[in-house]
Parts: structure tokens; sequence; C-alpha cells
């Protein structure tokens, strides 16, 4: 499997609406990071669909490492230089 692109090494905090569907760059290539923009097409990748229970601030993984997809999991302070 190839290794996504390291969009940002921090997550990224979205407001989010309870019940609307999200869908997260897994590629690390979309222009619209946390979300796809349709520049994974080609590849393996897909986007992930999300659809938060209450409405809020959630940080989205932005290195697309976290082991909890989309959500951030600490994961980007492990990431190599
Ligand atoms: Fe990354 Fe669509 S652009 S999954
Ligand atoms: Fe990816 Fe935190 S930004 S785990």
């Amino acid at each position: 499997m190839t290794t996504p692109t390291v969009a940002a090494r921090t997550p990224f905090a979205i407001d989010v609406e309870a019940g609307r569907t999200y869908w997260w760059c897994t590629c690390g290539r979309s222009a619209k990071q946390p979300f796809c923009d349709g520049s994974h097409k080609g590849s393996e990748f897909a986007p992930l669909q999300y659809q938060p229970q209450s409405a809020g601030k959630l940080w989205f993984c932005g290195c697309k490492a976290t082991a909890n997809p989309p959500l951030c999991d600490g994961s980007h302070k492990k990431l190599a230089p």
C-alpha cells in the first residue's frame, strides 16, 4: 500500500454539523484539506465518509497517519522530521 502524502503536520479544527456527510481526504493530495477535492483520482486512495452525531468542533487529521480516522489521535507527533 502506498503511503499517503502528509498534508499537514497538525490537525485541522473544523466546526461540524450533526448528521452532515463529510468526505475526509485519505491520500493527502487534496487542496481543500482535510477534505477530499477529487485529487485522489487515479490512485489507490478513496475518501472516507464521516457523519458526526453531534455538532461542534472536531480535530481532523492532516498528517493522514491517525489510527482513528478521520480524527487526529496524536500520531502526527511521531512523524519523522
Ligand atoms: Fe485525497 Fe480525495 S483528494 S482522498
Ligand atoms: Fe494526523 Fe494528528 S494530524 S494524527
